[in-house]
């Protein structure tokens, strides 16, 4: 694993280097293998990447060839305020000449959230085959107690050797939720970590001073990508 950080001054500029980074790999991943998949998340970091990435100018973006997934989502209804789905699409999706057979996202309408899951890693198979999916880049955040995706501290989905999706209980709101388990985060040929705010700070002191070597408490420094990874800090979150 390729592992760097970037410190950028505020919310704004880190997310204009992240969307520099992403139209980047789009070009290189359509001109390399004539797609590009990446997989979103939720929060209110890439809620502000959505919104800009919408408003740039998209003459050169081949958006046919671009696919999105989530890498978590709540089980809400799709339309609802909580949805990670809902969000990207009134931020991004809309706004731009993306086909709808390229949105793929988690069917919460589903009657459980077992039943979901299994439904979107069918979505997965489909796409990807049936090796697991390698993403040309995977979007993470980070919670104040260590989380990402919807993997939280102490999670049998952290164990999870043999399903790419699982419905879990988390100790935040909403609680249930759906999300990839490492057998897919573990693949991404880049996978960015945006981490802003103050209310990162210790946190990120805490992922610092981890000891080398031993496996980590928290989830987002238990994966352990097989291609780059890069942690997009802002100043106020790095210290
Ligand atoms: C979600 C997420 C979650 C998020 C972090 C950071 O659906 O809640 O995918 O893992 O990325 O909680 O969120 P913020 O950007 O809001 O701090």
């Amino acid at each position: 694993m390729k592992m760097s950080s970037q410190v950028l001054p505020d919310i704004a500029a880190l997310n204009t280097a992240v969307l520099e980074e992403i139209n980047r790999q789009i070009q290189e991943s359509v001109a390399q293998r004539g797609k590009f998949s990446i997989a979103l998340s939720g929060g209110h970091t890439p809620e502000q990447l959505y919104a800009l990435w919408a408003n740039r100018d998209h003459s050169a973006t081949p958006w046919d060839h671009i696919h999105l997934f989530w890498s978590d989502e709540r089980y809400v209804p799709s339309d609802g305020p909580l949805s990670n789905y809902r969000m990207t699409r009134e931020s991004l999706i809309s706004k731009v000449p993306i086909p709808e057979e390229n949105v793929h996202r988690v069917r919460t309408e589903l009657p459980t959230p077992e039943e979901a899951a299994a439904d979107y890693e069918a979505t997965l198979k489909s796409y990807f085959g049936s090796a697991a999916p390698q993403f040309d880049i995977q979007l993470l955040g980070l919670g104040e107690e260590g989380h990402t995706a919807s993997l939280f501290p102490g999670s049998p989905a952290l164990e999870e050797k043999k399903r790419w999706v699982m419905a879990v209980q988390a100790p935040a709101n909403p609680p249930r939720r759906l999300t990839f388990t490492p057998m897919v985060l573990n693949q991404g040929r880049n996978t960015f970590f945006l981490v802003a705010g103050a209310g990162k700070r210790e946190i990120i002191q805490k992922l610092r001073s981890e000891p080398e070597g031993k496996p980590s408490a928290y989830p987002a420094r238990r994966l352990s990508p097989s291609g780059v990874v890069t942690w997009y800090l802002d100043r106020a979150a790095a210290g």
